[in-house]
């Protein structure tokens, strides 16, 4: 059963008001013991007309506490109406995009890509430390060396090892005999299993890893390891632009993914989606947070229910085809970008799955990165310069940029 409809504003609107009836109500006093209310009424607007119409505005207003983790039974009741919409969209991500077996995943609505790619470090880890009895110090997470810096930072505060496989300077992929080296070097400094966070476009290059490099190189060592996607960029696009996508739930390899809403979703900062087979969320549940009915299995604690209700609208808005359009839009103008820096002659990477066009440093003038906003891979010293082909990056703000990119080919 598709959970991906189409809808209208109005069918949006009573969906989420319904959802609001659902949980509690500060404004009628409802509950003296929990230390929430809504948002704080001199500063904030609770009566003005227009709410009638702002579903989401609505939503930040009432201020849901979408604490712990609603796709595992038990929640905090008091806010069920918007979690059944977080469910939903959890739902949607897991198996409308990602093709996970009906009611196969976990998940939740994190603060960010960061969040959720350390939420499932933590689960692996603590799965073999538990099962295993492995210390922190005898698990790799193994990542390619275009991995976003979140999985150093996973492994930093997680207390284990990280392995980073070098990637070809042009085609930014992995391959295998790397791979090979990089597991039998952990395995001989006693690493006794792997965590591999795979990317499904990287933050830099769009570039996207061959999953069955990695799985082939540790089955073959004998080593148990858990694999996480890393789709943080790349999770609602690639799913769309490429037809058949390795680094989703039809991989069985694969346990689980970040996906992130406030990057091609365009929706607020606090929007990072982590999912996961079942039965993996409890090897994260902290059973000291007794207070909070249900316990809590996530990194963060508390976090606002208004961020699940607005990727929620985003996507249904949409609607499944609405959505691949978008992204067959955005490509569309990453190829034209393309055909004008290959017309310049101008060295550049782009996986063709991907909206991202990353230039060779040398062939961008310093002042025109700066005034046109493109990112480089390294503020002290850029050996590449990005443009990420978002909603607002048109063909005619992109124009500007390729008159003032040299002509490699008028110039020989
Ligand atoms: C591939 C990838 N992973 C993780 C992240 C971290 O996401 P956030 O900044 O939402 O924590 C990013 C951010 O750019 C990313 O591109």
């Amino acid at each position: 059963m598709s959970h991906w409809k189409k809808y209208s504003k109005a069918e949006i609107r009573e969906r989420v008001f319904e959802a609001l009836q659902q949980n509690v109500d500060f404004y009628k006093a409802g509950t003296l013991g929990v230390p929430g209310s809504h948002l704080d009424d001199k500063v904030f607007y609770q009566d003005a007309p227009f709410l009638k119409d702002a579903p989401f505005l609505t939503t930040m207003i009432h201020n849901p506490n979408h604490i712990g983790c609603h796709t595992m039974g038990e929640s905090e009741s008091f806010f069920q109406g918007t979690q059944a919409i977080e469910q939903e969209l959890i739902a949607l991500c897991a198996e409308d995009i990602l093709r996970a077996e009906p009611g196969s995943c976990d998940g939740y609505v994190a603060s960010g890509g960061t969040e959720a790619n350390l939420q499932a470090v933590w689960i692996y880890r603590n799965y073999f430390m538990q099962e295993m009895g492995l210390s922190a110090g005898e698990i790799t997470l193994l990542c390619s060396s275009d991995a976003h810096y979140s999985v150093y930072k996973a492994a930093d505060v997680l207390g284990v090892n990280i392995h980073v496989v070098p990637v070809d300077a042009d085609s930014r992929a992995l391959n295998q005999t790397a791979i090979e080296k990089a597991v039998s070097t952990a395995v001989q400094k006693g690493c006794k299993a792997f965590v591999v966070v795979a990317n499904m476009m990287t933050t830099m290059f769009g570039s996207v890893d061959d999953p069955t490099l990695y799985s082939a190189a540790i089955r073959a060592s004998g080593t148990p390891f858990k694999m996480h996607v890393d789709g943080a960029y790349g999770g609602f696009v690639f799913p769309f632009t490429h037809p058949n996508n390795p680094l989703d739930f039809q991989n069985p390899d694969v346990c689980s993914v970040t996906l992130d809403a406030h990057k091609m979703v365009q929706a607020p900062y606090g929007t990072g989606i982590f999912l996961v087979r079942k039965d993996w969320m409890h090897f994260a549940n902290t059973r000291e947070a007794s207070y909070v009915e249900g316990e809590d299995y996530t990194l963060v604690g508390s976090r606002s229910g208004a961020n699940a209700v607005a990727v929620w609208m985003i996507l249904m808005t949409y609607g499944r085809f609405g959505w691949e359009e978008k992204m067959s839009i955005l490509l569309k103008r990453t190829d034209w970008l393309c055909a004008r820096l290959d017309e310049k002659g101008l060295h550049y990477f782009r996986n063709p799955h991907a909206n991202i066009v990353t230039m060779r440093a040398e062939s961008v003038p310093a002042e025109v990165a700066r005034r046109y906003g493109l990112v480089p891979d390294n503020h002290a010293q850029p050996n590449w310069y990005k443009v990420v082909v978002m909603e607002h990056v048109t063909i005619e703000r992109l124009l500007p940029l390729v008159a003032e990119l040299p002509d490699l080919v008028k110039s020989v």
